[in-house]
């Protein structure tokens, strides 16, 4: 089972991969492969981006899920909704606290807009919805809250998951 553990750049989702690694779950740091495994198919001048190759990542994860029978597989990556997932987790920030992790984080002024204005007009639930259903996405607020507390959110999540395919 494919879970995406998706959510704009800076609300915390490789904070939170960390943690359920450490619990032992098998986690793949998406971009990290994408640009391992050359899962690509150009690069976005303007944008200063690779431009990922869907159907590549599509199949790299099928090879992973099959390796991995009955497992529940988390992606960790910002464009994991969008792909062929059974599910999708996607972690929310309140735009005055996600501004704050990404000026930590050093990031150029106008990325941190970009995104800021993206979590403040819902792209990525925007994005996974259409791509997974209402049923199939749930969200949760980081605001305020420990990576810790977020992983242990997340692991209940994982672990219905994994008893409802049971049934
Ligand atoms: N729950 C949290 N509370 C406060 N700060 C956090 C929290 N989670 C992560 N951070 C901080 O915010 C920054 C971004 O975190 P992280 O790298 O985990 O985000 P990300 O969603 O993986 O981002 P990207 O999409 O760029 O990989 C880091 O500096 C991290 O220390
Ligand atoms: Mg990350």
């Amino acid at each position: 089972m494919l879970v995406a553990l998706t959510g704009t750049p800076g609300t915390g989702k490789s904070s939170v991969a960390k943690i359920l690694r450490k619990k032992g779950y098998k986690v793949i740091a998406l971009n990290r492969v994408i640009l391992k495994r050359k899962l690509i198919k150009g690069f976005d001048k303007k944008r200063k981006s690779w431009i990922v190759d869907i159907k590549k990542a599509e199949r790299y994860l099928k090879e992973v899920e099959k390796k991995n029978k009955n497992k529940i597989i988390v992606i960790d990556s910002h464009i994991s909704h969008l792909l062929n997932v059974d599910f999708a987790i996607i972690l929310r920030c309140s735009p005055e606290e996600l501004e704050k992790r990404l000026k930590k984080k050093r990031w150029p002024k106008q990325k941190i807009i970009e995104n800021v204005e993206a979590e403040i007009i819902d792209v990525i639930p925007v994005e996974a919805e259409e791509n997974l259903g209402k049923e199939n996405i749930v969200e949760i607020d980081t605001t305020g809250k420990k990576p810790e507390e977020i992983a242990k959110q997340v692991e209940i999540i994982l672990k219905n998951l994994d008893k409802k395919k049971e049934l």
